[in-house]
């Protein structure tokens, strides 16, 4: 099966759980519009993509992996958009939840899908329970304080931020639990796995940082301009623009290099390479390359 297929066939698994006569049914809704329509979903798919290549002998406690992982990202963006943060007002092309739901169950919503993510992996049933148990661990830290989302949106309530450390908190750390999430399900070393997750979720932040000046809002779904607007710290305000895409070339190099060998290694690299062209196009690069953007 698609790795996209398999992703959403778990998703609507997964979510189905919370909708049940005794849900209020407004919240019900709020957390099908945060999950469906997805975006490029490149959390879970690294997450699977990752147990291919350890063998995939744990399909279902990875698909509960990678579910967990896509709820707490979903359950960050809700948040995100929220007034008392980046006060966005559409997200994937579609209204923001606080807009469609209001912000009481904006809020709820983005708890909810919290608690369902870690809902996905205990109740699914495993042979093998120490890896649900090193998963959850994982996926907690990633989330969490000190290193987590939690604290990269913290570090836009302090006044000295270091740039790197708020997108590591922010982005990276959950695009380094996706990779390893993905070896850990299957009992493999997850340190191999560690280099990838660092280099393709810095190169991510920083390819939002850059969209975020050139892109535009039809095309991404979601307002563009909001570093600015917002005074966030970001590689196009440290680097210049094209600082940022030439950063964000090298991260590209190296998260490429640090596939792992196997039999997987290349049909990695080109899930990295196709993200890349996704997120900065090639001709911008080159043109970055030769001469200020
Ligand atoms: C957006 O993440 C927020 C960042 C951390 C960069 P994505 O660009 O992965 O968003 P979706 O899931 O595709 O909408
Ligand atoms: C969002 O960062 C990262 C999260 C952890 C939610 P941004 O605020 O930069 O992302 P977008 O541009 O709204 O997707
Ligand atoms: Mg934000
Ligand atoms: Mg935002």
């Amino acid at each position: 099966m698609p790795l996209l297929e398999r992703i959403e066939t778990a998703l609507t698994h997964h979510l189905a759980r919370a909708d049940s006569p005794s849900s209020p049914p407004q919240l019900v809704m709020a957390m099908h519009h945060a999950v469906f329509p997805g975006g490029a979903r490149i959390r879970p798919q690294l997450c699977l993509a990752v147990s291919l290549a350890c063998g995939d002998n744990a399909p279902e406690l990875t698909n509960a992996a990678a579910c967990a992982i896509e709820l707490m990202h979903c359950a960050s963006l809700v948040h995100d958009d929220m007034p008392c943060f980046d006060d966005a007002d559409t997200r994937r092309g579609q209204v923001a939840v606080h807009k469609a739901f209001g912000e009481p169950l904006a809020l709820l919503c983005g708890d909810a899908l919290i608690v369902q993510a870690y809902q996905c992996l205990l109740q699914t049933p495993s042979a093998h329970p120490e890896r649900t148990l090193a998963l959850m661990q994982l996926i907690s830290d990633s989330v969490g304080a000190p290193d987590g989302i939690v604290a990269g949106q913290a570090w836009e309530c302090e006044t000295r931020v270091e740039l790197s450390q708020y997108q590591r908190a922010k982005t990276g750390a959950l695009f380094v639990a996706s990779t390893c999430a993905g070896a850990l399900a299957n009992g493999a070393d997850p340190q191999a796995w560690r280099g990838l997750g660092e280099a393709l979720g810095e190169a991510y932040q920083v390819a939002d940082d850059i969209r975020d000046v050139m892109g535009d809002a039809q095309h991404l779904g979601k307002p563009v301009g909001q570093d600015v607007h917002h005074g966030r710290p970001s590689a196009a305000a440290a680097l210049g623009l094209a600082g940022a895409i030439q950063y964000f070339e090298g991260l590209i190099q190296r998260a490429v290099a640090s596939v792992p060998a196997g039999p997987r290694q290349s049909s990695l690299q080109k899930l990295v390479l196709m993200e890349s062209e996704r997120l900065v196009p090639r001709h911008v690069i080159s043109h970055a390359s030769v001469a200020p953007v």
